[in-house]
């Protein structure tokens, strides 16, 4: 497929490459866009050669919200029958393989709320997190109310939900919301590196993984525990783990089949 508001690429075979890339609007999340993410986020996951998949923006703004001035026409019976949001927003939470954010610049809003549907956020130090829309006269739609408490607390996210404040990389490594800051010159290498470190390991527990790791904001703790235990016993049943275990006790690098 062409996309016109999104750039995509492969990098040593193994890692998905897409690119926001609406630079004139700072990457602003329209419609379009979301539909174009969407549909490349699932090639990526159905290809079979792909172990995990990397999401930026520009230098300037990983991506600067919702497109105001699409939503500025909108109206309640507008966005409700459409199911504004929900519907092309929510592919990535759909998405089985690693994705990682490689945050540059303004993340902001529906920006904000994308990064945070990532498994993982790497930060270059120019990285500004932020959930303005309370500026606009509406709140955050895209999960920015119940994914920023759990990843920073109810203190910070209640003053930069109510103040639209924006938090800096530092502070968000600090707080828990990205996992690595970087120069921005090494932002992509860094996310890179990670990404091909999760390609280099078995598909069927790195799936198993995260899905994992996400029960654990869904429920209750003993629902997460067992769920995540069952998981753990099933990954006996595969021959990756007789190969990974293996490797390591005889002193070798694994050799993964993905079975
Ligand atoms: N939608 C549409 N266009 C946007 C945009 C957005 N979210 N953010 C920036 N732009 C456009 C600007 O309108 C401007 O366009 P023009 O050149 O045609 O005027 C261009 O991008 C550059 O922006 P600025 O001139 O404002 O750049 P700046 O460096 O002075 O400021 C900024 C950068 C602080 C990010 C500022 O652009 C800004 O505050 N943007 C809006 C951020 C925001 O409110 N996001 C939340 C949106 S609502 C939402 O996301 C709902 C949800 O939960 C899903």
């Amino acid at each position: 497929m062409n996309y016109e508001f999104i750039l995509t690429h492969i990098e040593a075979d193994k890692v998905g490459v897409i690119t926001l890339n609406r630079p004139k609007q700072l990457n602003a999340l329209s419609t379009p866009l979301m539909i174009e993410l969407g549909h490349a986020l699932k090639a990526f996951d159905e290809d079979d050669q792909i172990g995990a998949i990397i999401l930026q923006g520009s230098e300037k703004a990983f991506a600067a919200g919702a497109d105001i001035q699409a939503m500025s026409q909108y109206n309640f019976s507008d966005v409700y029958k459409a199911n504004f949001i929900t519907r092309d927003w929510e592919t990535i939470n759909t998405i089985r393989k690693p994705v990682i954010a490689a945050v540059s610049g303004f993340a902001l809003g529906g920006g904000c709320e994308l990064a945070m549907m990532c498994d993982i956020i790497i930060a270059s130090e120019n990285a500004k997190f932020g959930q303005p829309e309370i500026k606009l006269g509406i709140i955050p739609g895209a999960g920015g109310t119940q994914r920023l408490p759990r990843a920073v607390g109810k203190a910070r996210t209640m003053d930069m939900v109510l103040t639209g404040s924006m938090m800096n990389a530092h502070e968000a490594l600090q707080q828990g919301l990205v996992s690595r800051v970087v120069a921005q010159d090494q932002l992509f290498a860094e996310a890179l590196g990670a990404a091909l470190t999760i390609s280099s390991f078995s598909k069927l527990s790195v799936m198993a993984a995260k899905e994992s790791v996400n029960k654990a904001f869904e429920g209750t703790l003993s629902e997460g525990m067992h769920f995540e235990r069952r998981l753990f016993h099933s990954l006996f049943s595969t021959e990756d783990q007789k190969e990974g275990m293996d490797a390591f006790l005889n002193k070798r690098a694994p050799t993964f089949k993905n079975q």
